[in-house]
């Protein structure tokens, strides 16, 4: 499974960059309102970090204004995501930029009749928002689970990218249907690491090995 982070927090992204555990990023314009930065400037920085794929959203609602702001955002670097929503628009968006060769992760996405439409569309990625169809009481993972027997159906070549994710168990259970990515809050991400008998056992270990007095270099 791919892990991509979910901001556009530079410190962030080059933090945990260093972890090599980091396949791509993606961001969204709350994310880059959140940064106060320069959108161009960043998701040019984010590339610069991260050699995997960097989703750049539209800002556009209608095709002509979609497929010029993706001309422009794909000119940034050769790992940008162009990231559409999925309305008629951005699907034919979608079709168009991906047989030009652009990766195309189409966003907002909340059902699989929906994520049906972006694999026909080529899409390189799909966005299913799992936390946010938990807060309106549906099941998130029920719908990964649904996509992701869909895709394998039929061989789709997209990828069912978990979005919206709110914690662990979103990620474990995303792996356990083989979901491609899941993209994560820098925090989530970090906190797959936790587990108090690791704490335990490690704190135990040390106090151990200061007891025989010895150093390994
Ligand atoms: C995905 O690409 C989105 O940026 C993101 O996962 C949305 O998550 P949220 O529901 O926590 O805003």
């Amino acid at each position: 499974m791919k892990f991509f982070i979910d901001t556009a927090d530079l410190a962030e992204i080059k933090s945990l960059a260093s972890s090599g555990l980091l396949d791509g990023v993606t961001t969204n314009p709350s994310l880059i309102a959140k940064s106060g930065r320069d959108f161009k400037e960043v998701i040019k920085e984010i590339c610069s970090i991260v050699p995997g794929p960097v989703s750049a959203e539209v800002a556009g609602t209608e095709y002509e204004q979609i497929m010029k702001e993706a001309k422009v955002l794909r000119k940034i670097a050769d790992n940008v995501c162009i990231k559409v929503p999925l309305t008629p628009d951005g699907l034919r968006a979608c079709r168009h930029l991906s047989d030009d060769g652009t990766m195309v992760n189409v966003t907002l996405c909340f059902s699989a009749a929906q994520a049906l439409l972006a694999a026909k569309s080529n899409a390189s990625f799909i966005s299913p928002f799992v936390g946010r169809v938990d807060d309106i009481g549906w099941d998130g993972m029920q719908l990964i689970a649904d996509i992701v027997e869909m895709y394998q159906n039929y061989s789709f070549k997209t990828e069912v990218l978990v979005a919206s994710v709110r914690g662990p168990l979103h990620v474990i259970e995303a792996a356990k249907m083989g979901a491609h990515v899941a993209t994560l809050p820098p925090a989530v991400l970090r906190s797959l690491f936790n587990h108090p008998l690791t704490d335990k056992g490690l704190a135990q270990f040390l106090k151990d090995w200061q007891g025989t007095g010895q150093t390994i270099v």
